[in-house]
């Protein structure tokens, strides 16, 4: 597609993100289904998170991602929010309505879109690290009716989720003795270095739980390995990196991402 008077702009918007994929995948999706869009990457200032989302509306964007820090703080900056944002209180994606800003954060849904043949209604879910991307997933579980979510993290911090709905239970990481329901997802960069795993190898996992990690490099961290050499089925989160970028796309442009072969380039890309 050429670059012409039409063209629209998405970004994203954060501090680093010179390395981000975000450029690579949306400009993959923009040039696969013609759409006339094009996708940037600005560093800028939090000084200038404000100004910088004001130019959303003057330059007709389709609207930004934002990644850290500026989740958290870019939400007193738009018109309206979703439930999910409401709850985390963070945004991944503003989206240009005619004029009128949307927040909201892809990051949840991304992450269940990724996991195959799961159904999180009236599911057991078992969480480590209650960080921005935890956050974001235990909101669209609870959202979307989880029996039951268990948090465990290092640092205990009992009310971060008493505005959440649906029932939460959290404990301190130390505290994880037993492993049950369908569904453990570890959020924290534990197992980043290829050695080290959130949780002890004596823990037993249900034979029937999917283990899920929200790191996608190294291919398959540690508890991934764990998990796979006891039979449970894995997902890394490579998928929740592409999944999240589709649901902004498709926010943005009323068009669903070629999921299947951006996510074949990424693999070629990062592996
Ligand atoms: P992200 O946005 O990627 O979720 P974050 O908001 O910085 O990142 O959250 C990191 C999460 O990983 C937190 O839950 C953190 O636990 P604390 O609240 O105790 O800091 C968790 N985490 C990071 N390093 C950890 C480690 N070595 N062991 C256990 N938990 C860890």
């Amino acid at each position: 597609m050429e670059i012409n008077g039409y063209t629209r702009i998405a970004a994203v918007v954060a501090k680093p993100i010179k390395h981000s994929l975000s450029p690579f995948i949306h400009n993959l999706a923009f040039e696969n289904l013609d759409e006339n869009g094009v996708y940037l990457a600005f560093e800028v200032l939090e000084s200038d998170l404000q100004a910088v989302i004001s130019n959303i509306k003057i330059l007709d964007m389709y609207g930004i991602n934002l990644s850290m820090p500026y989740k958290e703080a870019a939400i007193s900056y738009v018109d309206e929010l979703s439930e999910v944002a409401k709850l985390t209180a963070a945004i991944n994606t503003i989206v240009n309505r005619d004029g009128k800003l949307f927040g909201t954060s892809t990051d949840g849904a991304g992450f269940f879109k990724s996991l195959t043949d799961f159904s999180v209604k009236d599911s057991d879910i078992t969480i480590i690290g209650a960080g921005g991307a935890a956050r974001a997933i235990i909101a669209e579980a609870a959202l979307r009716g989880a029996h039951k979510i268990t948090v465990y993290n290092r640092t205990y911090k009992p009310d971060l989720f008493k505005n959440y709905p649906g029932n939460i239970v959290f404990k301190p990481l130390s505290a994880l003795s037993e492993l049950a329901g369908d569904l453990l997802v570890n959020t924290t960069s534990v197992g980043m270095d290829g050695v080290s795993m959130p949780i002890s190898q004596d823990l037993q996992l249900p034979v029937n739980m999917l283990v899920a990690d929200v790191i996608y490099k190294p291919i398959e961290t540690p508890l991934l390995k764990f998990a796979k050499t006891k039979g449970n089925r894995t997902i890394n989160g490579l998928g929740m990196l592409l999944y999240q970028a589709a649901e902004s796309f498709e926010l943005w442009t009323g068009k669903h991402m070629p999921t299947e072969l951006i996510l074949q380039k990424l693999e070629e890309k990062i592996y």
